[in-house]
Parts: C-alpha cells; sequence; structure tokens
C-alpha cells in the first residue's frame, strides 16, 4: 500500500494518487467489517450446526436411540402384561385397540417413554396411576407384543431415561 507522504500530496500532479490512496484507505474499515461480519456469520454456522446435535439424539435420530424393532421387552414380561391387561384395562378395552397400523402410525416417531407416562398418568381411567411402575412397563411391554415387535432378552426398563430412547415406529412385518 502506498502511503503518500505530506511533500508528495503537496505536488498538484500527484494529488489524484493521493485521493485515490485516501480512497483505498477510506474503504479499509469496511473491508474489516467485512471480515468480521465472515468471523460471525461462521460462527453462528457452526453453532447452527453444533446445536441440533442433542436435539436429534433426543428425537430419534442420534445414534443413542434404540428402536422397538430392536427387541426392547423380554417374552416373559409380556406374558405378565397381558395378566395386569385383562385385569386392570380389559373391561374397558379390547387388545385390538392398541395394535395395528393405526396405532402404530398414532405413536411412531414418539418414544415408548410417551406411550408408557400416557398409560401410567390416565390409565386406569377410574384410578390413573394405581399400578406398579413393574405393572406399567409389563402392559407397554404386551402391547409391544400385540404389533408384533421382536422380544429381546431383556425386559423393558421402567424408569423415564431408559424409556425415553427407545422410539416406537411402524411394524414392517405387521400390516393389519
Ligand atoms: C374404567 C375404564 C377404563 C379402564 C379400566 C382403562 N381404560 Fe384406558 N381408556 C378408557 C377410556 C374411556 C379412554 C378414552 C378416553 C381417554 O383417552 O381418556 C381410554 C384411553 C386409553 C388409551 C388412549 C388410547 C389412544 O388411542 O390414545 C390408552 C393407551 C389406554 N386407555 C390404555 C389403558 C390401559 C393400558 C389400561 C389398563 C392399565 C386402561 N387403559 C384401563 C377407559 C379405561
Amino acid at each position: 500500500m502506498i502511503v503518500p507522504s505530506f511533500e508528495i500530496v503537496r505536488e498538484p500532479q500527484l494529488r489524484l494518487r493521493a485521493t485515490r490512496c485516501v480512497a483505498v484507505r477510506l474503504r479499509r474499515p469496511r473491508a474489516h467489517l467485512g471480515f468480521a461480519g465472515v468471523v460471525i456469520l461462521t460462527g453462528l454456522v457452526l453453532i447452527g450446526f453444533a446445536l441440533p446435535a442433542p436435539i436429534s439424539a433426543q428425537s430419534g435420530e442420534g445414534p443413542d436411540t434404540v428402536s422397538v424393532l430392536d427387541g426392547v421387552y423380554s417374552e416373559e414380561q409380556a406374558r405378565q402384561g397381558r395378566q395386569v391387561f385383562d385385569m386392570e384395562c380389559g373391561l374397558c378395552h379390547a387388545p385390538g385397540e392398541f395394535s395395528g397400523t393405526t396405532f402404530q402410525l398414532s405413536w411412531t416417531s414418539r418414544p415408548v417413554g410417551a406411550l408408557y407416562s400416557h398409560i401410567q398418568m390416565t390409565m386406569p381411567q377410574d384410578r390413573p396411576g394405581s399400578l406398579s411402575a413393574a405393572q406399567y412397563a409389563a402392559v407397554v411391554a404386551y402391547i409391544l407384543e400385540l404389533n408384533g415387535y421382536p422380544t429381546g432378552k431383556d425386559a423393558l426398563p421402567h424408569d423415564p431415561d431408559s424409556l425415553s430412547v427407545i422410539q416406537l415406529e411402524r411394524n414392517p412385518n405387521d400390516g393389519r
């Protein structure tokens, strides 16, 4: 960058050149602002990339989630759940209400924990929350069995954190 000295600016034939230099120097702050803008924008973009990561993990797209297609309840638990259903739910419900495509689609993309807590907080309708956590988990396991989801070696847990990472999705092998 040519910085005109005091003497050069005083020469008439160099005045234009000096003016240009001033013009260039006036533009420089704008260039700095632009750079700062780029830095800020880059920061925002990076934040934008960083932020959705924990959110997507919660919504079921992260690596920490499990699907109901992965075998998340045991056969024995579903058997117990059937007994609980017959005693506590059968008065008002038929098992068929909680299986099939319509039921699966209405819960798709939500965690099993949402189904669990919905049932725990609202059912049995005449005395919500009256069953034990293990009984509610067993009933949910039975509902998963009704929908043809595969069994696994472990029983469905009943703590909210574990249930929140198990995703409900439509069973491709059960098109009723
Ligand atoms: C005294 C009757 C009664 C009993 C017992 C009962 N329910 Fe319900 N249930 C209802 C009624 C009525 C509705 C619909 C209105 C509502 O959602 O509150 C309902 C709704 C539901 C729903 C929501 C259905 C949907 O598609 O959103 C689920 C799930 C459910 N019950 C599960 C159960 C389970 C599991 C049990 C046993 C632990 C049970 N209910 C016991 C009467 C009962």
